[in-house]
């Protein structure tokens, strides 16, 4: 009789349990509740100096459109990621709120975002009312993840320029687009397609030392929430003589 009543509640547990799975599964548009705040005074647009490490491109990316995250940064693998944020009092914000792109680590008082204060104004229906919601400071808000779009720009490689020719490289990737992670780069040789995986050193910087020699491809490891992993390839190369500071176009964009 005990051992019926045990086994009964734990196939209705593992009812429970799978219910719940299957509606997180088709709730990928679902909000998720929270508050956010906003960088002070002086951080108007985005920023050169987010742990990110996307540098100059942060404070121009999404027309300054930011945010910092707490635990949705994710040890760097949150970088670049967008999020739609809308603020939820019905005095001052609008249905479609803002849409940000993940450029530092930081949280304020139960936030899981610190906008820009461009972004947290654009929350607002009208100009009166971002006024009214920068004094609040921290709001409740909603968010979701949805797809960055970069129109008119491949993924492009920014070599860092902390990187020493020829024996460590370090770079950022800027415009990637969609709603995955990248979750892993290698860096091959293009004569004999030997492929070293890369470190990230933090925030949306991969490094190594002693980068094989030539011209070189860029793999990038592409990962959903629901799993599926899918390597992408550059089609142009990283010259023989890569210079710190200077850009590459990659030649590919995701979706
Ligand atoms: C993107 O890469 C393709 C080649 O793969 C190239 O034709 C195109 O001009 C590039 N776009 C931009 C905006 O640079």
């Amino acid at each position: 009789m005990a051992f019926s009543q045990l086994s009964l509640s734990f196939v209705f547990a593992t009812f429970l349990l799978l219910q719940s799975q299957g509606e997180a599964a088709t709730c990928s548009d679902c909000f998720t509740h929270s508050r956010a705040a906003h960088y002070p005074n002086s951080d108007e647009h985005g920023t050169e100096t987010g742990r990110c490490g996307f540098g100059t491109f942060g404070a121009t990316i999404n027309g300054g459109d930011v945010s910092a995250a707490s635990d949705l940064y994710r040890d760097g693998v949150g970088c670049g990621a967008c999020y739609q944020v809308r603020c939820t009092n019905s005095n001052y914000c609008s249905d479609k709120g803002v849409t940000v792109v993940v450029t530092d680590h930081g949280s304020s008082d139960r936030t899981d975002f610190i906008l820009s204060r461009r972004a947290f104004g654009r929350m607002a229906q009208t100009t009166n009312a971002a006024a009214s919601l920068l004094d609040l400071g921290v709001v409740d808000i909603e968010y979701r993840r949805v797809a960055c779009s970069y129109p008119s720009k491949n993924i492009t490689f920014k070599i860092d320029e902390n990187s020493n020719y020829p024996n460590y490289l370090a770079f950022v990737i800027w415009y990637q687009q969609g709603i995955k992670d990248i979750t892993a780069v290698q860096l091959c040789e293009t004569q004999n397609l030997v492929c070293k995986l890369l470190d990230r050193s933090y925030g949306a910087v991969w490094t190594t030392t002693s980068p094989p020699s030539g011209p070189l491809s860029i793999r990038m490891l592409f990962s959903g929430d629901d799993g599926d992993e899918t390597w992408f390839i550059s089609v142009n190369n990283i010259p023989e003589d890569w210079k710190p500071g200077n850009t590459y176009d990659s030649g590919v964009q995701v979706n």
